[in-house]
Formats: structure tokens, C-alpha cells, sequence
């Protein structure tokens, strides 16, 4: 029996040595050491055998069982590196920036799609004496919320799923609104003004949401603003933009920060409009909520409402982006793809 024993280890390294697939080593495995494997077959005649016998052949068995297991475990580990690294050969990236941009015949170097819309529309609105501000990521509950007319038992609170910090105080804003806040603070009307900058939400992700992305907030206040006003600033911001006619459409849209409220939304330009997964199927893609800013809100930033009024918008820098370059996945943008933002770099 014991030699039984040495026969089948030694069939087992050389089956084993010919094995170069995972599932096939699985399977040889199992023909050796599974319930109904050779082994198991040889053990079955243990009962066979006198103690003194019994008392040999029992551990030589388990021995054999345990180097069974342990070589194939070993090969299952290097048939899953070789895996890897054949993936990887396909998709290697040296990190030295000089050459893993050389190597992959990526030459060019430039600023990030979204950057680039973002001060191509800086630019727009400066031609028309509107001012840049800034403004934290980190906000508190008056900047994000109560300022722009949403107390905290305000249902609106939840359309904007937050990141909030510790303190419950603190949060990362979910909008660039904050700075509708920051503006009024800082300026005497009339003025005018965009801002943009990074958001954050608690969102799940899908080719037109993304948890972190970019908005630029606009506001102006005047006296006798309308929303003729409005929808000229967003028509001219548009033309400017895409260079072309694009189809737009206003819809009433709820925001407790404007009274009237729109949604203007754009004609998904990655489909023509025909649906598909940026635009969730219905052709037109949200990307520009405005409206006429709420009495609260001007009261709020210390504004007299009997003198002032004005519009403010909050457009979805991301979405503009992917609109006017084709791009079908918001998730692209932060994906750190050298292939993806190098297709960008001669804009
Ligand atoms: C707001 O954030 C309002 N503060 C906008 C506003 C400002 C309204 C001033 C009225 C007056 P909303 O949640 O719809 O609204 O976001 C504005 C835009 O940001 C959307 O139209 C869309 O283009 C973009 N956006 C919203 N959520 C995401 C997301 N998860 N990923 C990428 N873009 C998004």
C-alpha cells in the first residue's frame, strides 16, 4: 500500500506539471484528493490492514494529502500571478511621468476638460462685467442651507444628499449656491458675479452623476431684473459656448432659493436626442437650474427687496463638458486615465 502511495504522489507531480490553467488544476485536485478521489480510494482499503500496518499507512496518507494541497495551492498562486501580470503587460504604466506618457505615445499635455470649460465661461461672463469668486468646500449649515431659504425641518434638505462632518455643523457643500451666500455678504448691489468650484454629494454614481463634481454658480441684482434678463445670459452663455445652435427648453423647476424657478435643459447632444444612458433615456439633459432669486435669500445677504432684485443660476459644469465634447460618462473625468484627459490637451 505504501508503495500504492508513492506512485500516485509521483503521477500527481507530473499531472501537475502539466496543468496551466486554474480550473484545470482545481479539477486535477479533486481527482486526487476529492471525496471520490484516488486517494480516498487507496484509504478505502486501509480496513484491510493490520494495526501495525494501519499505523504507517494512516500518516503516510495524510502526509501525501497535505503536499497534495499544499503544491497545488502554490501553482494556483503562480498560475494567478501569471495571470496578472499577462493583464498587466496589456496595461502597464511606468509611474515616472516622463515615461508612461511617453510610452503610450502621449505627447501632449494640457488642462483638464472640465478646467478648460469652466475658464472659457470665466472669460464669457468677465466680456460681460461679471466678476470670479470663490468660495470653500467646507461650509457651514447657514452658508449651504438657511441663507438660501431651506431651515433645517425643510424637506429640500434631502434633494441634496450631504457629506457631513462630525460636528453635525460642518458639511462639504453640496452646490455652489454657497457663494450666492458669500457674494451678497461681501458686495453692495447692484453687481453681478459667477462662481465656480467643486460639490460634493452622498450620490450613487452613473454615467451622468458623479459624487464630486462642478457647478458654476451665477447672480445678478439690479434693480427691475426680469427673467427676459435671465434667459439672455443663458442664451448667450450657450452660443458662446457650443459655437452652434444646440436645442434648449425651459420647464418650471423647484428650488427654495428662486421664485419663479426653471429648469433649462439641453438636447442630450450625445444621442441627438434619441435616449440613451447620459440623458436616462428621455433626450434632454439637465444642466442649467435658474431662476428669480427669493426675497428670503436677498434678505438673508442683507439686501433691501424693496429696492433690489435679480436671477441666479447653477450650471452643471460636468455635464456642459461632456456635451460639448461628446463625452458619454461623467465617471471619466476623475478616472486619472492618461488615454482619456490627453484627447483634450490641444483644446
Ligand atoms: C442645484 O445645485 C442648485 N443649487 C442650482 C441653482 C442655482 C438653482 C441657482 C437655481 C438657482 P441641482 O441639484 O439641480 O441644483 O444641480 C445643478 C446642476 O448640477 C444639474 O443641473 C446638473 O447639471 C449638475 N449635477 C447635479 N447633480 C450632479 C451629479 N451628481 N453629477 C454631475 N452633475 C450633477
Amino acid at each position: 500500500m505504501l508503495a500504492k502511495l508513492d506512485k500516485l504522489f509521483s503521477k500527481f507531480q507530473s499531472d501537475l506539471k502539466s496543468c496551466s490553467k486554474i480550473p484545470d488544476l482545481l479539477a486535477l485536485k479533486a481527482q486526487y484528493v476529492g471525496k471520490q478521489g484516488h486517494l480516498s480510494e487507496i484509504l478505502r482499503g486501509l480496513k484491510n490492514l493490520n494495526d501495525t500496518d494501519k499505523r504507517v499507512v494512516g500518516p503516510k496518507a495524510n502526509e501525501i494529502r497535505e503536499q497534495i494541497e499544499k503544491l497545488s495551492q502554490s501553482k494556483i498562486e503562480s498560475l494567478e500571478i501569471d495571470e496578472i501580470n499577462e493583464k498587466l503587460k496589456g496595461q502597464w504604466q511606468d509611474i515616472t511621468l516622463r515615461n508612461s506618457i511617453m510610452d503610450h505615445g502621449l505627447t501632449k499635455s494640457g488642462l483638464h476638460p472640465v478646467t478648460q470649460i469652466q475658464r472659457e465661461i470665466e472669460d464669457i461672463f468677465i466680456s460681460m462685467g461679471f466678476d470670479v469668486l470663490d468660495g470653500p468646500h467646507v461650509e457651514d449649515e447657514f452658508h449651504n442651507f438657511e441663507a438660501l431659504n431651506i431651515p433645517g425641518d425643510h424637506p429640500a434638505r434631502d434633494m441634496q444628499d450631504t457629506f457631513w462632518f462630525p460636528d453635525k455643523k460642518h458639511l462639504l457643500r453640496t452646490h455652489t449656491s454657497t457663494i450666492q451666500v458669500r457674494g451678497m455678504q461681501m458686495k453692495k448691489p447692484p453687481f453681478k458675479f459667477v462662481g465656480p468650484g467643486k460639490v460634493f454629494r452622498s450620490e450613487r454614481t452613473d454615467a451622468s452623476h458623479e459624487m464630486c463634481f462642478h457647478q458654476l454658480e451665477g447672480m445678478m441684482v439690479g434693480k427691475n431684473i426680469t427673467v427676459g434678463n435671465l434667459i439672455y445670459f443663458m442664451k448667450t452663455l450657450l452660443s458662446e459656448i457650443f459655437k452652434r445652435d444646440v436645442e434648449v427648453r425651459l420647464r418650471p423647476g423647484f428650488f427654495p432659493f428662486v421664485e419663479p424657478g426653471f429648469e433649462l435643459d439641453i438636447k442630450c447632444l450625445i444621442c441627438a436626442g434619441k435616449g440613451c444612458s447620459v440623458c436616462k433615456q428621455v433626450g434632454w439633459v439637465e444642466l442649467l437650474p435658474c431662476g428669480m432669486v427669493h426675497p428670503n435669500v436677498l434678505k438673508a445677504g442683507g439686501i433691501d427687496i424693496n429696492v433690489w432684485n435679480g436671477f441666479a443660476f447653477g450650471l452643471g459644469l460636468d455635464r456642459l463638458t461632456m456635451m460639448k465634447f461628446g463625452i458619454d460618462d461623467v465617471r471619466h473625468f476623475h478616472g486619472g486615465d492618461l488615454r482619456f484627459v490627453s484627447q483634450f490637451s490641444a483644446f
